[in-house]
């Protein structure tokens, strides 16, 4: 089947790696952050176009203020830090999720970000914060009712915070859970789901390549027979 277009990554467990490290939550979140920044250079090197991964849902923003702050703290890192190297490597940046649920400063360092990296060609990299697939999907609905007209399938992933990206082919998720936690609902009808038991701190590039070789080995019908 090939190299998937289109990557997405539930990055769980950086809670669980802290502890059993009798370490701070945020170390936690730290040690993902820079798992996501070589995980998702190596992914790019693989040919794959897109990758999407869950930094923050909606769900996740009723944690203690405390590791929100944390948390916050390093995507402002990230998105002053990381966005001229992006643009350098001609991969273009979109942040999805409700801009609304976040502190301001950050809001203006994902466009400043964004602007910067518009021109990428090569590859694109979506971040999602304050993200929910059920909320996505609600206000896509209520853009079209209010504008009084009925969708079809395409308009209607066109109107999603995705619009532009293709299908998600292959979603994975490390931390042992086997849910997809309100992710991508609508872009991933058909994707290849793939669970690792690993923590996202500990979810190596070989893992990725073994998730490739999953991908690869298994027939995509898309309900035909
Ligand atoms: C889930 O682990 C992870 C998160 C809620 C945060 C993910 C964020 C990062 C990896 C940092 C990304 C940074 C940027 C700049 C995009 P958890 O806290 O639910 O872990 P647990 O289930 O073990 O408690």
């Amino acid at each position: 089947m090939g190299i998937p277009c289109h990557v997405g990554i539930i990055m769980d467990g950086n809670g669980r790696w802290a502890r059993r490290r009798l370490l701070p939550r945020l170390a936690g979140h730290r040690a993902g952050m820079n798992r996501m920044l070589a995980l998702v250079e190596h992914i790019f090197s693989c040919g794959v176009k897109y990758v999407t991964v869950f930094a923050l849902s909606t769900e996740n923003l009723s944690r203690p203020q405390s590791e929100l702050d944390g948390l916050f703290g390093l995507f402002r890192e990230y998105f002053s830090s990381q966005m001229e190297a992006l643009r350098e490597n001609g991969v273009r940046l979109r942040v999805i999720g409700d801009r609304a649920l976040i502190p301001q400063d950050i809001a203006d360092l994902i466009r400043a970000g964004e602007e910067l990296t518009a021109e990428g060609t090569k590859a694109n990299l979506a971040i999602a914060i304050g993200y929910g697939g059920r909320q996505d999907i609600v206000s896509a609905c209520n853009r079209a009712v209010r504008a009084g007209r009925e969708v079809t399938e395409e308009s209607f992933a066109a109107a999603l915070s995705t619009g532009g990206m293709p299908a998600l082919d292959l979603l994975i998720r490390t931390g042992g859970e086997k849910r997809i936690s309100n992710f991508l609902l609508f872009e991933a009808a058909y994707a290849e789901l793939v669970f690792s038991g690993k923590m996202f701190p500990d979810y190596t590039d070989g893992d990725f390549d073994a998730a490739l070789k999953e991908y690869a080995s298994r027939e995509r019908r898309f309900g035909k027979i």
